[in-house]
């Protein structure tokens, strides 16, 4: 019994040794320590002994279960720690390898150019409001006296959802919701889109975008809208540029007028940008009418206000040199991957 006990406890050794992976070890352990295995098997035969033997060879049959559960565990920790390596060879990351290059979204140039705007007319006062682009006739052109009959109110330049509702032509409907919500001193600016039924061309498209604005206060004068409108002309395209106002007309302002600047292609000579006028037009202003604050139950005899409004686009294409407006629409990503 003596030999089968180390002839046993040796092919064990050998066993668990040879053993190369952890399923092989678990087998091992069955075989010989299981309910069914071999040094269980001895135990069950030491009734055959004589009483005397009996104490001494369970001993020793005890003692080799030890070192063989030993042995089994040993190897499995060995075994689990080998695996783990093997992993993480095949596992390596090879930190030589090129990145992939990480796509990074930027701004639309029409944004870049908007949060500009803002910032200019923000360090000089200016709160930040937003409008509808649904409009009611009311705020788009009653209230900012612009008659019946005029003829931008027609159907071919206005998109009309419904009788009396269109998509806002121009951001000066803001001005109104202002003054019927605000009490001056007034200094707000209104960034936004608006809608006209055009011909899309190099210089033509149905959506553009406008930056209105509003002052409204006691004593606010002609000198007060050239200042602030000249500072930001230079904020915008630089010092050397010159600034033009031009008498015009808008129904909504008495006196009108429009602004140019300098172009800044040629610097004033003429070129292909300016039609060889040497001059861009970017805004059209003017002191609010005296029909317009009184339809805002705002008195005329007691506040002035002047007004304005930016054409976004065209400060856009002007500064980044864009020859078509079309280009802002298209969401080229070559094109818009320059700004
Ligand atoms: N709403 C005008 C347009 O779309 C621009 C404009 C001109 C706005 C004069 C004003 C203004 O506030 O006073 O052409």
């Amino acid at each position: 019994m003596r030999e089968k006990l180390e002839a046993i406890r040796r092919a064990a050794e050998n066993a668990a040794k040879e053993a190369i992976d952890e399923k092989q070890i678990e087998e091992l352990r069955v075989k010989y320590l299981g309910k069914k295995g071999e040094l269980t098997a001895l135990l069950k035969q030491m009734g055959s002994l004589t009483p005397e033997e009996r104490p001494k060879m369970g001993q020793l049959v005890n003692e080799a279960k030890g070192q063989v559960e030993k042995l089994v565990s040993e190897r499995k920790v060995k075994l689990k720690e080998k695996a783990v390596e093997l992993k993480l060879k095949a596992e390596t990351v090879d930190i030589t390898m090129p990145e992939k290059p990480v796509n990074c979204g930027g701004l639309h140039p029409l944004s870049i150019v908007t949060n500009d705007l803002i910032d200019i007319f923000q360090s000089m006062g200016f709160d930040v409001l937003d409008g509808p682009e649904v409009e009611t006739d009311h705020y788009n052109f009653e209230c900012l006296n612009v008659p019946e009959d005029h003829p931008a109110r027609d159907m071919q330049d206005t998109f009309y959802l419904a009788d009396k509702i269109l998509l806002r032509t121009q951001t000066s409907a803001a001005q109104i919701r202002t003054m019927e919500t605000r009490k001056p001193p007034i200094r707000i600016i209104c960034p936004g889109r608006v809608f006209r039924a055009d011909e899309v061309d190099a210089t033509h498209s149905p959506v553009f975008h406008q930056l209105e604005g509003l002052v409204v206060d006691k004593g606010v004068t002609m000198c007060d809208l050239m200042g602030v409108l000249e500072q930001f002309a230079h904020e915008i395209y630089g010092e050397d540029v010159n600034v033009r106002f031009r008498p015009s007309f808008f129904p909504f302002t008495e006196p009108s007028v429009e602004v140019d600047v300098s172009c800044t292609e040629c610097g004033g000579k003429g070129c292909r940008i300016c039609k060889g006028e040497g001059w861009i037009e970017i805004l059209g202003a003017g002191m609010v009418h005296p029909n317009v604050l009184r339809s805002c139950g705002i008195d005329p005899d007691v506040y002035t206000g002047f007004a304005f409004g930016i054409g976004i686009d065209r400060i856009t294409t002007t500064r980044y040199k864009i020859s078509d407006i079309r280009l802002l629409f298209e969401n080229d990503k070559r094109f818009l991957e320059q700004f």
